[in-house]
């Protein structure tokens, strides 16, 4: 696996300094917090958890809008998850100022989450937090978004799932090898 291909140096730089630290606090970002990155929550989770990890971890979701704040995830990447032996059961919120304090990792689904991201972020060190989810996913998918899937049918969830087990497994062990 060729883990650091997409990372960028400034990604590097950010993840070698999280490295040591007693806990990893990562918050995943997407538009509306009921598709992508409740999925990115869990599926993250779900690998921490294999590994007897948890222990170093803040994981956490949150949307740009607010719009199905208080919602548990979309049924339908609740389904496709399961199948994958992964529950979700976040409750939808909106990203809040705070959590540029709360996150050493911010990782946008797309450009526009990234972009939304970069207009809230208090500070200039804050924004240096936010990386595309996608930098972390293997070349070979041929991705460098996570696409939203909200209008799209089965094949549309499963890809985001795909790309969220390659790219979070990636992220693991960046992180903690
Ligand atoms: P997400 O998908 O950003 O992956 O949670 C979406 C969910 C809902 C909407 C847009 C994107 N929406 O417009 O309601």
């Amino acid at each position: 696996m060729k883990e650091t291909d997409n990372l960028t140096r400034k990604t590097r730089e950010l993840v070698a300094s999280l490295k040591n630290k007693d806990k990893i606090r990562v918050l995943f970002v997407c538009l509306g917090n009921i598709c992508r990155s409740p999925a990115g929550e869990g599926v993250l989770r779900a690998i921490v958890e294999e590994n007897c990890d948890g222990d170093h971890w803040n994981i956490d979701s949150a949307g740009t809008g607010g719009y199905h704040a208080g919602q548990l995830p979309d049924k339908r990447m609740r389904v496709y998850a399961r199948q994958r032996g992964i529950e979700l059961n976040h409750i939808c919120r909106k990203v809040k100022l705070s959590d540029f304090d709360d996150f050493d990792l911010i990782l946008a689904m797309d450009d526009g989450n990234e972009q939304d991201l970069r207009r809230l972020a208090p500070t200039l060190e804050d924004a240096q937090k936010i990386v595309p989810m996608a930098e972390f996913v293997d070349k070979s998918f041929g991705y460098d978004y996570v696409p939203d899937p909200y209008y799209e049918g089965a094949e549309g969830f499963e890809l985001v799932l795909d790309l969220l087990q390659n790219g979070c497994q990636n992220l693991f062990e960046i992180l903690r090898r």
